[in-house]
């Protein structure tokens, strides 16, 4: 027995060493931890059970039979974020750089499973060279099985990718298909071609930094939600993401202790919207001002700013928040905004996570640059996100609601349950000015003319009451008792039921 057991423990200390002490060296020398270490820092201490340790590839290509490393690129198992399951895989970037083969996909794969079976998140920790190139169409096949689980799992258990290092090719796909993608800053990329070939095809001198880096894709492309110094602050951010989600889309999110009391007033919020309508204000004070102790988790920070999204909590509850952001572009909505507002808006109806939204949008964004783009198509997204979502709908008007930006932005018409408004609001068709200006085209010529007229406008039109009238705000609130108002409403509607009528799927504008 005790011979087995030093085998046993043999066998393990070989596994856990990977590719070995000299490329653990230079995965270190990089900046990066490895494969084990990431699990360790993930995972609550201690928390960790590996599946498949002793998993080994079966190629006998290229002399692969003479090169094992039991485990095969890639660890896996189960553990607990704050006591809460999650699966997990990490690849091994020391053995065979992390590449995947069929055995390495078989062992993602089966965690995959169960974390579907048993209702858990996925976490998948990314650094890898792509296809193991010794197994060809084996290792492409094992990609595929992947993403058919990816695509499985979608909207059943939260699916995170955090890219540690290269990810590259089709290898791109597993990560694009999972709810939220992080990045390492300088050690990680991704990108479907690299830069050599986009030299050659198209003549573009870029380094893989600006091709793939977490810059990149968090500013520019938005393939990723968020980009972190080092590993360690990455997988802190994991931890914190997590305890924001439910475990599946059966369960309701986490409920967690809190200390801050729910009808806590805030003086301050009613001087946040400034006399002059054009003047900008910081819409994340009024988010952190209604949170639990103004602990605010934004996604996609760096990317369309003009919209803000993230979650909260309220009485310890999660709250997806979406908010126009009058900082930035006027807080109006664009291609972008309504893209990432709607990944954001399906994301937490398919988790049951209730939504609140703060409304103060001018509209949409004007311009040849938004029509070829395609705004009518991107902006039907987020009116279609928010129109199907049967999650709890809170909904406050700050300031502006103007236009169709009012119906999108999660208006009475779509199903908001809780329609509030400040006395600052102004809910109309259009701006005072423009509207003046087409109503008494006439009058162009007479400055003052147009001044009494844009006056009257706003006399009538700007404010909440027009809307409040018909039904379409249920009340108009004062600005210093927001947190106590949403946390009621919110409180109101833990027992919704809505249902749409049955369909194979939807068809939302792509
Ligand atoms: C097998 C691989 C490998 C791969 C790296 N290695 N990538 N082995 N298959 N795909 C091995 C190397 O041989 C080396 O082994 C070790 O991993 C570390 O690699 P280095 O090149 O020394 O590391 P580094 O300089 O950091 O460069 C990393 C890299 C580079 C940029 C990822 O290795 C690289 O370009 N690899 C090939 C990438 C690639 O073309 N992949 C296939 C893409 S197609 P030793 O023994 O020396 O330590 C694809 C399709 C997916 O992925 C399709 C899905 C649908």
């Amino acid at each position: 027995m005790k011979d087995i057991i030093h085998e046993l423990e043999q066998r393990r200390g070989v596994a856990k060493l990977g590719g070995g002490e000299k490329r653990i060296e230079s995965q270190h020398a990089k900046g990066k931890l490895t494969a084990r270490e990431r699990i360790e820092l993930l995972l609550d201490e201690e928390s960790f059970e590996e599946f498949d340790m002793f998993k080994a590839h079966r190629c006998t290509d290229f002399g692969m039979e003479k090169q094992q490393h039991p485990g095969d690129g890639v660890i896996t198992g189960w553990g607990t974020i704050n006591g809460r399951l999650v699966y997990v895989f990490s690849q091994d970037f020391t053995v065979f750089g992390g590449s995947l083969s069929e055995t390495h996909a078989e062992k993602i794969c089966k965690i995959m499973d169960m974390a579907v079976q048993n209702g858990a998140p996925v976490i998948g920790l990314n650094d890898s060279g792509g296809a193991r190139i010794q197994e060809g169409v084996a290792s492409l096949a094992g990609y595929a099985e992947v993403f058919q689980r990816n695509i499985m799992a979608s909207g059943v258990v939260p699916q995170i990718s955090v890219i540690m290092g290269p990810c590259a090719g089709g290898a791109v796909y597993s990560p694009a298909m999972t709810d939220f993608i992080f990045m390492v800053k300088d050690t990680s990329y991704m990108f479907v071609t690299g830069p050599d070939v986009v030299k050659t095809v198209t003549n573009e001198v870029v380094t893989a930094e600006e091709l793939g880096g977490a810059s990149t894709h968090t500013k520019k492309s938005s393939v990723a939600d968020g980009a972190f110094d080092n590993d360690v602050e990455a997988l802190t951010e994991v931890r914190r993401l997590v305890d924001f989600l439910p475990l599946n889309n059966r369960e309701k999110p986490p409920v967690r202790p809190f200390f801050d009391e729910p009808g806590r007033l805030d003086e301050s919020l009613n001087t946040l919207v400034p006399a002059n309508a054009n003047t900008p204000y910081d819409m994340k004070e009024l988010i952190e001002k209604v949170a639990d102790e103004g602990d605010f988790y934004e996604i996609q920070e760096d990317f369309a700013k003009n919209i803000i999204t993230g979650f909260i909590r309220l009485e310890g509850q999660t709250v997806g928040v979406v908010a126009n952001q009058p900082m930035v572009l006027a807080g109006c909505l664009d291609i972008d905004s309504s893209r990432k507002a709607a990944r954001f808006v399906r994301f937490c109806d398919a988790f049951e996570i209730p939504i609140l939204t703060f409304v103060d949008v001018p509209g949409f964004l004007p311009g040849t640059g938004q029509e070829y783009g395609g705004v009518i198509k991107h902006g039907a997204k987020l009116l279609f996100a928010y129109g199907e979502a049967t999650v709890p709908k809170v909904t406050v008007i700050t300031r502006k609601a103007y236009g169709g930006a009012y119906d999108v932005m999660a208006s009475k018409h779509l199903r908001g349950d809780f329609n509030y408004a400040w006395p600052t609001a102004e809910i109309a068709v259009m701006g005072a000015k423009g509207a003046t200006e087409i109503i008494h085209r006439g009058d162009l010529g007479d400055a003052d003319k147009i001044a009494r007229h844009t006056q009257d406008y706003e006399d009538r039109f700007a404010n909440p009451f027009v809307a409040a009238e018909r039904g379409f705000i249920d009340e108009v609130i004062r600005p210093e008792s927001t947190r106590k108002r949403v946390s009621r409403a919110f409180a109101s509607l833990r027992n919704k039921k809505l249902t749409n009528p049955w369909k194979k799927h939807d068809n939302i504008p792509l």
